[in-house]
């Protein structure tokens, strides 16, 4: 589904307690979302459900971000990332998500899981300035090699923290 809604720049903040979970199928269509996902999405739960996961995607997330995701899942690991969101009315939300596989008792993929929690204050002065830069890379690329080209920033950015991006995002 395409996403028409225009940003805006209202944020709605998630409390401490707040955790929004949702799952896909191996495509990463929804095929469940908890009551605090639905809730700050703004969607009903029939509008989300089948969906893509892009349905809640904000504008101003690096392409790179998703890629990462996307290759860290197929590689069978666990992704951390910090996600900025888009609910249905244009505002935003950030979240650290935690995204899994999960598998068949045949060890078939049976799809992924995302459980988001409030991020730590302050990680912003770190991710906001990291994810411009990222995207001013992909504006700079054609649109194939644009998430790439981002990946590279951010693992020459790690480079020169003498760090890798899992251990960097659990520090933030
Ligand atoms: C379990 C799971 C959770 C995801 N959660 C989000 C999310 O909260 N926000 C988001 O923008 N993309 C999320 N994605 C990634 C989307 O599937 C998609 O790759 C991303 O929104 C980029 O979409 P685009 O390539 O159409 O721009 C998630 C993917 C999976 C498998």
């Amino acid at each position: 589904m395409k996403n028409r809604v225009t940003p805006i720049n209202a944020e709605i903040r998630l409390r401490d307690d707040h955790l929004l979970i949702s799952k896909t199928d191996p495509k990463g269509r929804l095929t469940y979302c908890n009551r605090e996902f639905i809730h700050i999405s703004g969607y009903s739960e029939m509008e989300l459900l089948g969906q893509q996961h892009n349905i809640v995607r904000h504008p101003d997330m690096p392409r790179g971000v998703f890629r990462l995701l996307w290759n860290t899942l197929s590689s069978g690991n666990e992704f951390f990332g910090y996600i900025k969101n888009m609910t249905k009315d244009g505002r935003f939300y950030w979240v650290m998500a935690t995204v899994t596989p999960s598998y068949t008792s045949l060890g078939q993929l049976a799809g992924y899981a995302s459980v988001r929690r409030k991020p730590r204050d302050g990680f912003a002065q770190t991710i906001e300035p990291l994810y411009a830069e990222m995207l001013e890379v992909e504006r700079n690329h054609g649109a194939a090699d644009a998430p790439d080209a981002s990946i590279r920033l951010l693992e020459q950015r790690m480079a020169e923290m003498n760090t890798e991006y899992e251990p960097f995002i659990l520090t933030i």
